[in-house]
């Protein structure tokens, strides 16, 4: 058989054309499958922030920890990221001449909120949410990396669907006591992640969420 009713040229485009035809439904299944959708790569994004606030100082020096800035992780979808007051708390007297600060003190004297720079951000239609998480024993640094040793945050995760369906397939890579949650360098007990994941698994009655709803609602 030929097509007869294509022009000639297009023979010579066939093989192309059953590769077009046999590898759609497998990219499709692939970006399905493993997500792997090539506009969320950006691993390494890191914005310049409005002032040079430091994790590494803040929460990796000075111990600070996580919930005392982004104090609805645990309660809420999204982690909040601190009022200007939260700052004045000790920066009303502490380095309170400090040029590196100076956005921090206006921003408090006009009310105008800072305009810090987002980093992690998935798609709108993608239902995620931190206190699901963070009550159910993943640590913040199974996603985001070790916030206490940046300067300036950046993302360290692919944060595809991919990426959070690795996890919750096998979601006893990840888990660790409820009270290390925020601990950046918490290593389980004899290195034995998978011992200590599978008990917890067990103990707080973790599910395996696949299903598409559980993300795509
Ligand atoms: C003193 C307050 C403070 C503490 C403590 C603190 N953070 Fe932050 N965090 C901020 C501020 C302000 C921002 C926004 C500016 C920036 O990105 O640096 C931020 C940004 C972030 C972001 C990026 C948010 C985005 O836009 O994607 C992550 C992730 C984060 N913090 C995690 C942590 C973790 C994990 C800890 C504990 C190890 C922690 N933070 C401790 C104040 C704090
Ligand atoms: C619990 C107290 C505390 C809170 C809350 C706090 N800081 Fe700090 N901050 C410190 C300390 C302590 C230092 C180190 C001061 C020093 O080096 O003597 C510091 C240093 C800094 C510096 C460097 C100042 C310089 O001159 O080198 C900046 C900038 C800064 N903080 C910004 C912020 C911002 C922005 C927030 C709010 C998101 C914040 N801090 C919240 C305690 C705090
Ligand atoms: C299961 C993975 C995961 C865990 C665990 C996690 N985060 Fe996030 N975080 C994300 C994702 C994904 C985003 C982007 C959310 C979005 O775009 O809506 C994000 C965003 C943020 C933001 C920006 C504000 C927001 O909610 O969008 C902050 C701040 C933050 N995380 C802090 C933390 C802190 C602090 C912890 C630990 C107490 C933590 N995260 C634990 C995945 C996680
Ligand atoms: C490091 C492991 C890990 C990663 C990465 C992860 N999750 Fe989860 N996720 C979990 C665990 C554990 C649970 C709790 C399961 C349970 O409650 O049985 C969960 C629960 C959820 C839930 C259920 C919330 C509810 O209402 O019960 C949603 C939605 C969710 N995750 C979305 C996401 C999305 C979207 C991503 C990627 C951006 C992601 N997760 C990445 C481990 C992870
Ligand atoms: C654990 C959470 C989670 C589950 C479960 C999940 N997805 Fe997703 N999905 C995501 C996230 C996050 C994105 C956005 C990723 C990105 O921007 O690359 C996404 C993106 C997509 C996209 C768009 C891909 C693109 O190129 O932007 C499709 C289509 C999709 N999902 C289909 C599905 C189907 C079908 C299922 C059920 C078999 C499913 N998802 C289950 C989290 C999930």
């Amino acid at each position: 058989m030929d097509f007869f009713v294509f022009p000639r040229w297009v023979n010579r485009l066939r093989p192309a054309l059953a590769a077009a035809v046999v590898l759609a439904p497998v990219y499709a299944v692939a970006v399905v499958y493993y997500g792997c959708s090539p506009k969320t790569t950006d691993i390494g994004y890191q914005p310049t922030q409005p002032v040079a606030y430091s994790h590494a100082m803040h929460a990796g020096d000075l111990g600070m920890d996580c919930r005392y800035c982004h104090n609805t992780v645990e309660i809420a979808p999204h982690a909040a990221v601190p009022p200007t007051q939260t700052c004045m708390n000790c920066h009303a007297t502490l380095r309170a001449q400090s040029d590196k600060n100076i956005p921090v003190r206006e921003s408090y004297a006009t009310g105008m909120p800072i305009q810090w720079m987002r980093v992690h951000d998935i798609p709108n239609y993608e239902y995620f949410n931190h206190s699901a998480h963070v009550t159910r024993g993943i640590g913040c640094v199974s996603c985001h990396g070790r916030i206490d040793k940046m300067e300036v945050v950046r993302q360290e995760k692919l944060l595809t669907m991919g990426w959070c369906l690795d996890c919750h397939r096998n979601p006893e890579q990840n888990l660790r006591p409820l009270d290390a949650i925020t601990e950046m360098d918490w290593v389980p007990p004899e290195g034995d992640q998978l011992a200590l994941g599978r008990r917890l698994k067990e103990e707080y009655g973790i599910r395996s969420l696949t299903d598409c709803w559980v993300c795509h609602r």
